[in-house]
C-alpha cells in the first residue's frame, strides 16, 4: 500500500468537460477497471445499490436525444436555457464514454434512501480516482434531464429507483486543470 500515491491521486482528480476531451477513444480495460472499482465501494447492509449503463459509439447519440427532449419536455419556457439545450444534444457525443448512474432500492426498503444514495457517490468517486490515475477527466453532470424519471424509465430502472446523473469520460486535449478548496480547518471541529 502506499498512502502517498493515493493521496496524490485524490488531490489530483479533476472534473473535465466533454469539450475539453480529446478524439482519443478509451480502451474498454479501462472502463471495466473503474466499474469494477466502483464495486468495490462502501455499502450499508450489502446492497451494491450502484447500476451503470455504459454509452458507446452510436448508442451515445440516443442518450442524447432523450437528454435533449426530456430537457425540452420538463422545463417551462421561462427555466429553458439554449445553452443547456444545446449541451445536452452535444456533450454524449463529445465524450467517447459516457455511464449512466443509477441507484437500485433494495426491495425490502430496510436500509435508508440516503444511505443508498451515499453508497452510489462512493461507488462513482472510485470511478473517478481510477479514471484520474489513467490520466483521464471526467464529468459527473446531475443537471434535470439526467436525474429525471424519463432517465431512470432509459436505463431500465424502476419507480423506487433513481437516476443519478452521467459520467461522462475522456482524454483531455487542454492542461491537466488546477483547482482549490478552502482550507479544511474551516471544515472541521475536533472535540477531544
Ligand atoms: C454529485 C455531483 C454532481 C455534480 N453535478 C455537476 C453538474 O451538474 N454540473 C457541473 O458543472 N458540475 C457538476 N459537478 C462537478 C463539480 O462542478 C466539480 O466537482 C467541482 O467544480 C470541483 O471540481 P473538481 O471535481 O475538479 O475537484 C458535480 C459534482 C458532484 C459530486
Amino acid at each position: 500500500m502506499n498512502a502517498e500515491q493515493i493521496s496524490h491521486i485524490i488531490r489530483h482528480r479533476r472534473t473535465i468537460k466533454p469539450k475539453q476531451f480529446s478524439d482519443r477513444p478509451v480502451e474498454k480495460a479501462i472502463v471495466d477497471e473503474m466499474l469494477e472499482n466502483a464495486n468495490w465501494a462502501p455499502t450499508h447492509g450489502m446492497t451494491q445499490p450502484w447500476r451503470f449503463t455504459v454509452y458507446t459509439g452510436d448508442a451515445r447519440q440516443r442518450l442524447a436525444e432523450l437528454l435533449a427532449e426530456t430537457y425540452k419536455q420538463i422545463t417551462t419556457p421561462e427555466e429553458f436555457k439554449p445553452n443547456k439545450y444545446e449541451g445536452m444534444s452535444r456533450n454524449a457525443m463529445l465524450a467517447p464514454v459516457v455511464i449512466a448512474i443509477g441507484m437500485k432500492r433494495q426491495q425490502i426498503e430496510k436500509i435508508p434512501e440516503l444511505d443508498e444514495l451515499q453508497a452510489v457517490a462512493c461507488a462513482v468517486q472510485n470511478m473517478h480516482l481510477t479514471a484520474a490515475a489513467h490520466g483521464l477527466g471526467a464529468f459527473w453532470s446531475t443537471n434535470v434531464a439526467a436525474v429525471s424519471d424519463q432517465m431512470r424509465e432509459f436505463i431500465g430502472l424502476e419507480p423506487r429507483d433513481r437516476a443519478l446523473g452521467l459520467f461522462y469520460i475522456g482524454y483531455p486535449k487542454c492542461d491537466w486543470p488546477e483547482s482549490t478548496r478552502q482550507s479544511i480547518d474551516d471544515k472541521v471541529r475536533w472535540v477531544t
